[in-house]
């Protein structure tokens, strides 16, 4: 059994060598700063308690992330003279939240772990975890070793972070581009499970769509009317503060809200799989916490590449 384990250690640090994905690791703080899982947890927990939708916002924030240049916390990049901020990209202005408790939670993990060697893009990825599971839903070991990046593209998060008026031949293209596929894109947009949306983003949807339930969308209207109330919020799903698989539900009866929602259940090839969700949880839960780590394994900087930054907003002076 000793030397099947050596063989088997040394194809990993081959396959390490070979692929990015690999170098990141669930114990990669265990003796650097071990008390950094459990300080993030702690103000995840907090801040989610203070108001649930927190949880929502900074499980989007790692999801915006990703899908940008990979898993660098580019997205928290301040705009500067060098830098076109992430934040003021269409899918993130004035949407995007939870800025101030990645803040918080950088703060706090310097310090207790005496000096900053916890990347901005790792906090992003355990809070995302810590976030999902503080709402009642799966947990999974979060592969850690990220580096930050010295750089942001709001021209690339224009083009790579998918819209709510896509179709699922887009979805799937978009979701494709980010080397994930239809059982990702079906379990990672059940992180719709949670939060909220503005009524222009499924304004369209509700005033001119065939495949939505009648009463639903009058009940949506009621909140976002035709020529105002942009910004009015409509949650995601009826249970928007827990993390369970009524947004499949949802889905099944054509009450899903954005068109990119309802484009998973809507005589395509990703029916079967709303379906599967819908009826067993379990499914729902072992296949998203799959998902999140190949989204989280998008592209990370490792080794040398990048930096540990010392303030998330900014690039190291
Ligand atoms: C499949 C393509 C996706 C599209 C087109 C999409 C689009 C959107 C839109 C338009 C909103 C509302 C934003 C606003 O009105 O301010 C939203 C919210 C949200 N999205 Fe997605 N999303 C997608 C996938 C995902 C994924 C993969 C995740 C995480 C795994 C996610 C998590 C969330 C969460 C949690 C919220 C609520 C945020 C809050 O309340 O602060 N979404 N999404
Ligand atoms: C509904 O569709 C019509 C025709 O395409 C369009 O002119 C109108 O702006 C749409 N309404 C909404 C609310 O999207």
């Amino acid at each position: 059994m000793a030397s099947r384990g050596h063989i088997l250690l040394q194809l990993f640090v081959f396959l390490g060598l070979a692929t990015t994905a690999f170098s990141l690791s669930p114990n990669y703080y265990a003796s650097i700063c071990p008390q950094a899982l459990p300080t993030i947890r702690k103000i995840v927990e907090a801040a989610v308690y203070n108001e649930r939708r927190m949880g929502a916002s900074l499980l989007r924030l790692h999801f915006h992330d990703c899908f940008v240049n990979g898993c660098d916390a580019s997205i928290l990049l301040d705009p500067t003279p060098t830098i076109d901020s992430e934040k003021n990209a269409n899918p993130n202005q004035n949407s995007i939240r939870g800025f101030e408790v990645i803040d918080q939670i950088k703060m706090e993990v310097d310090k207790v772990c005496g000096c900053p060697v916890v990347s901005c893009a790792d906090i992003l990825a355990v809070a995302a975890r810590d976030s999902v599971v503080a709402l009642g839903g799966p947990s999974w070991r979060v592969r850690l070793g990220r580096r930050d990046s010295t750089t942001a593209s709001r021209t690339q998060a224009n083009l790579d972070i998918p819209s709510p008026f896509m179709d699922l031949p887009a979805l799937i293209d978009n979701f494709k581009s980010h080397g994930l596929n239809e059982r990702d894109l079906v379990a990672l947009s059940g992180g719709h499970t949670i939060g909220f949306a503005q009524c222009f983003t499924f304004r369209s949807r509700i005033y001119n769509a065939t495949n939505i339930d009648p009463s639903f969308a009058e009940e949506r209207k009621l909140t976002c009317p035709l020529n105002e109330g942009h910004t009015n919020l409509a949650p995601l799903d009826p249970t928007f503060e827990i993390f369970d698989t009524a947004y499949f539900n949802s889905l099944v009866n054509k009450k899903g809200l954005l068109i990119s929602d309802q484009a998973l259940f809507n005589g395509g090839s990703t029916d079967e799989l709303v379906k599967t969700y819908s009826l067993y949880p379990e499914a729902f839960q072992y296949d998203f916490a799959k998902s999140m780590i190949n989204m989280g394994n998008i592209k990370p900087l490792t080794g040398d590449q990048g930096q540990i930054r010392v303030n998330c907003r900014m690039v190291n002076p």
